[in-house]
C-alpha cells in the first residue's frame, strides 16, 4: 500500500474486530488511508461497512468490546495505538474533534450552548471572564448563528438540528482542532441545511488549514466536497483514488453500483445494487463483494484481490481492473 509522505494522520493496515458471544469477528481487514494537512478525506460505503469504527479507532472511541489486532495510526509523528490513554484524552477534543451523526452525544442538555462553548474556550484557550464570552460569542458568529449573544443563554433543545451541528463545529473551531472527524455530518438534516453545514465545513477546511475526514454513505455529497475518496465495502478499503480521479475513471465494480445508484446520475439508469453488505458474523471467502458482484468469476471466490496502483495516487482492489 502506499504511504503519503504530505499526511498529517495515517491509518495502515488496520485489523479490528469484536468480541461477541460467538468469539471474536473481525470487522476491519487491512485498513489503510491518509488525510493530507487543510484537504477533505470522504470514506464512502454502506451502511455497516465499517465506516465508523475505521474514524472511531482515531481518537480510540471504540466499543468496549473491540480488539485491536493490528495496525498503526501516525499522527504528528506518532502511533495513537501506542500512546497512553490520558495522552489520547488531550489529542481529543484538543488537535482532533468529532462532528457526530447525532449532535445530542456531544452536547450536554443540562448546560447552555454559551456554557458549554466557555468551558472549551476556557480549557484549550486559557481565556477567561470578558475575553472568553467575547470569543464564544465570535466563534458562534463564525458559524452563522443568528443573534449569537442572545444565543449563549439557550439550551441545545432550543436549537434545530442544524444549529446544533454549527454549535458542535464552533466548539470544534475553539481548540483549534488540526483535524476534524464527522461522522455523517449531515444525514439528520433537511437538504438546504446540509449544504449550508457541508458549505461551512469546506469552509473552516480553506480558511483555518483544517482536515476532514468525512464519512457519509452519499456520494453525491462527496463530488462535491471531498479532495479524496476511499470506498469501503465489509470492511475493506476496496477503492481510493483523488475525487476528480475517482469520478473521472471510476474502477471498482461497487464504486461504480454506487454511483449508478444515485438518484443524480441521468447518464445511467437509476439501479439498486441487490441485497447488503455482509455482517461480521458471515465468512465469505475471496472477494468480500462476490455475493453481489456482476463481474465475478470463479477465482473471486477464491482469492482475496488486494489494493493495486490502477492510475495517479489511484488503488482498486479487484482481479479486473
Ligand atoms: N460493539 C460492536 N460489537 C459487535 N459488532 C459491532 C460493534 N460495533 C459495530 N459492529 C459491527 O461492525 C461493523 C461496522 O460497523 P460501523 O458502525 O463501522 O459501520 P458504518 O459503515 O459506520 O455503518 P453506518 O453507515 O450504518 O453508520 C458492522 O457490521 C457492525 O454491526
Ligand atoms: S474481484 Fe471479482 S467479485 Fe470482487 S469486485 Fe472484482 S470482479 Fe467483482
Ligand atoms: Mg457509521
Amino acid at each position: 500500500m502506499y504511504y503519503n509522505l504530505m499526511a498529517i494522520l495515517e491509518v495502515k493496515d488496520l485489523n479490528l474486530g469484536f468480541n461477541c458471544e460467538c468469539g471474536f469477528r473481525q470487522a476491519l481487514f487491512d485498513v489503510s488511508f491518509s488525510l493530507e494537512r487543510g484537504k477533505m478525506h470522504a470514506l464512502v460505503g454502506e451502511s455497516g461497512c465499517g465506516k465508523t469504527i475505521s474514524a472511531m479507532t482515531i481518537p480510540r472511541l471504540l466499543p468496549k468490546n473491540a480488539e485491536i489486532k493490528g495496525g498503526e495510526i501516525i499522527f504528528n509523528g506518532e502511533n495513537l495505538l501506542k500512546v497512553p490513554q490520558k495522552i489520547i484524552r488531550n489529542i481529543r477534543g484538543h488537535k482532533i474533534a468529532l462532528i457526530p451523526q447525532d449532535p445530542m452525544t456531544s452536547l450536554n442538555p443540562l448546560y447552555t450552548i454559551g456554557n458549554q462553548l466557555l468551558e472549551v474556550i476556557e480549557l484549550h484557550q486559557g481565556l477567561k471572564g470578558k475575553e472568553a464570552i467575547n470569543r464564544a460569542v465570535q466563534a458562534l458568529e463564525d458559524v452563522q448563528i443568528p443573534c449569537a449573544k442572545e444565543r449563549m443563554k439557550s439550551y441545545p433543545h432550543e436549537f434545530s438540528g442544524g444549529m446544533k451541528q454549527r454549535a458542535i463545529i464552533a466548539m470544534a473551531l475553539c481548540c483549534h482542532a488540526e483535524i476534524l472527524i464527522a461522522d455523517e455530518p449531515t444525514t439528520a438534516l433537511d437538504v438546504t441545511v446540509q449544504a449550508q453545514i457541508m458549505n461551512l465545513l469546506k469552509q473552516i477546511q480553506k480558511e483555518k488549514n483544517t482536515s476532514i475526514l468525512l464519512i457519509t454513505h452519499d456520494l453525491a455529497l462527496v463530488g462535491e466536497n471531498a479532495d479524496y475518496i476511499s470506498v469501503m465495502y465489509a470492511g475493506r478499503i476496496v477503492e481510493s483514488a483523488p475525487a476528480k480521479e475517482f469520478f473521472k475513471n471510476t474502477k471498482h465494480p461497487y464504486s461504480i453500483a454506487l454511483l449508478r445508484s444515485l438518484p443524480s446520475n441521468r447518464e445511467a439508469r437509476l439501479e439498486t445494487i441487490e441485497g447488503q453488505p455482509p455482517s461480521i458474523m458471515q465468512d465469505i471467502g475471496g472477494c468480500r463483494f462476490h455475493t453481489r458482484c456482476k463481474k465475478y468469476s470463479e477465482k473471486c471466490t477464491k482469492e482475496i484481490p488486494q489494493l493495486e496502483n490502477v492510475g495517479i495516487n489511484h488503488y482498486c482492489a479487484c482481479f479486473f481492473n
